[in-house]
């Protein structure tokens, strides 16, 4: 596989965090191509066109795309759509897939940690002894949303009196998310994937998606597939995140379940996330343009970098994706932090740390980080 990628920064914090996860890229994988292009409201205020047709080529045809995030206006603004979801839809991403780990950020005490659990299982990052002022918590999990169709794929409508919103479920689209959950699951040594719905109150759309997903689940007899309610869901993912593996559902739970999740991963500084489809792949952090802090320099560019390191597996480049965890991990654990995890420090002085674990890695022997449990690892071999 080849490497060239495209990188598209978009508005706001993207121009801050997108250039810092580049750099971190070329220095492990210095032969990588990087586009830049444009796209986002800026672009459109500018051209009248949020995606410019050079920058979805550049997407189409590059081996996976870093995006930072675009504004969207709050009002309805005639002629404008949101650039990410157009790249979504598009390029026909109909996975959106987000790991949340508990990473482990020196002197932060996680939401979720209550002493019992000391070690974070199975992720890469370096283990925390007591007295450390790090502490780890157990969260490990994987939420795949459907990403092409439910509440955001029906359309509304409103005669200023009633409004209403369509919801459309597939067969087609149901199975294949759950094909890609059950795929992931199995090729990530996963045990356990959990089946997200409210099939009580909505028997025909819900219902249809529960009996796909639970069809697919039949292919995969070592997996345990079991299910839950959104609404139950969320609460146990809130209290108790360890007790799910890898998470299936549909387009507007899967939105929510992301954002609570993200909680157990040390917030939105931290949380990368992959859009995937059959011939491309858009990687990006959770967070938005973040207009509030966007100029100062201060923000946090690991969530970018994370996603470049799942970019990074997605190319089959799994040593240095696991490199770039490690540096991540490392600095982390040091006292160099972006005001959101509690710091002092700016994006420029983060990229700088990152950078010194990165020549420190690689001037050091390989650490024995390897667990391919955590990577990204053949997630779309098959697209
Ligand atoms: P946001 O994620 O941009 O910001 C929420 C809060 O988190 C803000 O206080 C912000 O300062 C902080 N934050 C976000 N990322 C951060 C980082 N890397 N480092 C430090 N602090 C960070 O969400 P918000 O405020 O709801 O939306 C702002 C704009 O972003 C809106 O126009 C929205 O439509 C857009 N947006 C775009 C997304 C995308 O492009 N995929 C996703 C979410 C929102
Ligand atoms: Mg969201």
């Amino acid at each position: 596989m080849n490497g060239t990628i495209c990188a598209i920064p978009g508005d706001g914090i993207g121009h801050e965090v997108i250039p810092a996860a580049v750099a971190v890229l070329q220095h492990v994988a210095p032969d990588l191509r990087v586009e830049w292009a444009e796209g986002g409201y800026e672009t459109w205020r500018r051209t009248g066109d949020a995606l410019p047709e050079r920058t979805l080529r550049l997407a189409r045809e590059a081996d996976a795309t870093l995006f930072g995030a675009v504004s969207s206006p709050l009002q309805p603004t005639p002629g404008y759509q949101s650039a990410i979801l157009l790249l979504r839809r598009t390029l026909d991403l109909y996975a959106c897939v987000r790991p949340v780990r508990g990473l482990a950020v020196s002197g932060q005490r996680s939401a979720v940690s209550n002493g019992q659990h000391d070690t974070v299982g199975h992720s890469p990052l370096p283990r925390t002894g007591e007295g450390s002022g790090v502490r780890a918590v157990p969260t490990d999990l994987i939420i795949v949303r459907e990403n092409t169709e439910g509440l955001y794929g029906g359309g509304e409508e409103s005669d200023g009196e009633r409004a209403v919103a369509r919801r459309v479920i597939t067969r087609a689209a149901s199975t294949r998310i759950a094909r890609l959950a059950f795929d992931m699951a199995r090729r990530l040594g996963r045990r356990r994937v959990t089946i997200v719905h409210k099939a009580t109150v909505l028997p025909q759309t819900d219902g249809l998606f529960r009996e796909a997903a639970f069809a697919v689940a039949r292919d995969y007899p070592e997996i345990v597939a079991d299910e839950a309610l959104v609404d139950s869901a969320a609460m146990r993912l809130a209290g108790r995140p360890e007790s799910f593996d890898v998470i299936v559902t549909t387009n507007l739970f899967g939105d929510i379940l992301s954002d609570i999740a993200v909680i157990h991963g040390g917030g939105l500084g931290l949380a990368p996330s992959a859009n995937i489809g059959e011939a491309a792949a858009v990687f990006e952090p959770v967070h938005g343009s973040a207009p509030d802090i966007a100029g100062r320099g201060v923000a946090n560019p690991l969530a970018s970098i994370l996603a470049g390191a799942m970019l990074l597996d997605h190319l089959g480049r799994h040593a240095e994706a696991i490199t770039v965890r490690d540096a991540v991990a490392a600095t982390l654990a040091g006292p160099v932090r972006t005001p959101d995890l509690g710091g002092a420090a700016t994006t420029k002085e983060v990229a700088e740390a990152i950078s010194y674990q990165l020549s420190a890695i690689s001037f050091c022997s390989p650490t024995d980080s390897t667990d391919k449990k955590q990577t990204f690892q053949e997630l779309t071999a098959d697209s």
